[in-house]
């Protein structure tokens, strides 16, 4: 097993309005290995578990722990540096929107999760380069997220993302931006890296057609998750 979140509770608290529940007790183990979808209604809470499952945001109560070189780190409760620490190594991820750096070129993108943990320039440009053209962009290596299509930078997103081998994937809407074609070619992409890469992954989509390829399906409703 590699994740492992127990009773996670969390309500945004606005100015005037009343609290909103967005995760009302949510239980999820993944195996190593093992892809996951969650779908639901937009506003159901499936970024927000995302968020938490991945450290980039605390849930109220419960918890969340992650098997990092063989130790079991609570992600609620860690340092800010073995947090930063368990992020770069064990942890990849795709957002709907790329969130590439828009001055660096696609290949330098791909490098940064590696020059964050201290591998060399050459190793870093050698690896990200090979990642590529795994996604079919060695010929856009050096081109500027603003020269490239919206698949293309989700491609670039996904090599990215899978830099560090990290042992999970935390996928949110990978292909929401994205026409049909360009959808199934980053969806097809992303599940067959993962695959070869025996990580684990968790990918929220609207797309049902990406959601069946998961080896376990959830549904998330008013911040249930729940096992189709
Ligand atoms: N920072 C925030 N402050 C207050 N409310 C928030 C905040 N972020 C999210 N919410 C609310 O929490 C609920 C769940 O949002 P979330 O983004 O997790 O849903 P989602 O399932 O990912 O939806 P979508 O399918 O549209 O991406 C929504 O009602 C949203 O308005
Ligand atoms: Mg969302």
């Amino acid at each position: 097993m590699i994740l492992r979140a127990r009773g996670l509770v969390k309500s945004y608290h606005g100015v005037d309005a009343a609290p909103t529940r967005v995760l009302r007790g949510v239980d999820v183990s993944v195996d190593n290995g093992v892809i996951i979808s969650i779908m639901g209604p937009s506003g159901a809470g499936k970024s927000t578990l995302l968020h938490v499952l991945g450290s980039l945001d605390r849930a109220d109560t419960g918890t969340v722990e992650l098997c990092h070189n063989d130790r079991w780190i609570d992600l609620q409760t860690a340092t800010p540096a073995v947090l930063s620490e368990v992020r770069a190594h064990a942890i990849g991820i795709v957002y709907q929107f790329h969130h590439l750096l828009p001055e660096f070129t696609a290949v330098e993108n791909v490098m940064m999760p590696a020059r964050i943990v201290g591998v060399s320039k050459s190793e870093s440009r050698s690896r990200a380069l090979k990642l590529l053209e795994r996604v079919h962009l060695s010929h856009r290596a050096d081109h500027l997220p603003s020269e490239l299509s919206g698949g293309e930078q989700q491609r670039v997103a996904v090599a990215r993302a899978l830099m560090n081998q990290p042992r999970i994937v935390l996928a949110d809407e990978p292909t929401g931006n994205l026409d049909t074609e360009n959808a199934e070619q980053v969806s097809d992409l992303l599940i067959e890296m993962v695959r070869e890469r025996g990580s684990s992954c968790i990918i929220a989509t609207h797309s049902a057609e990406l959601a069946s390829r998961a080896d376990l399906r959830y549904i998330m409703i008013d911040g249930v998750l729940t096992q189709c």
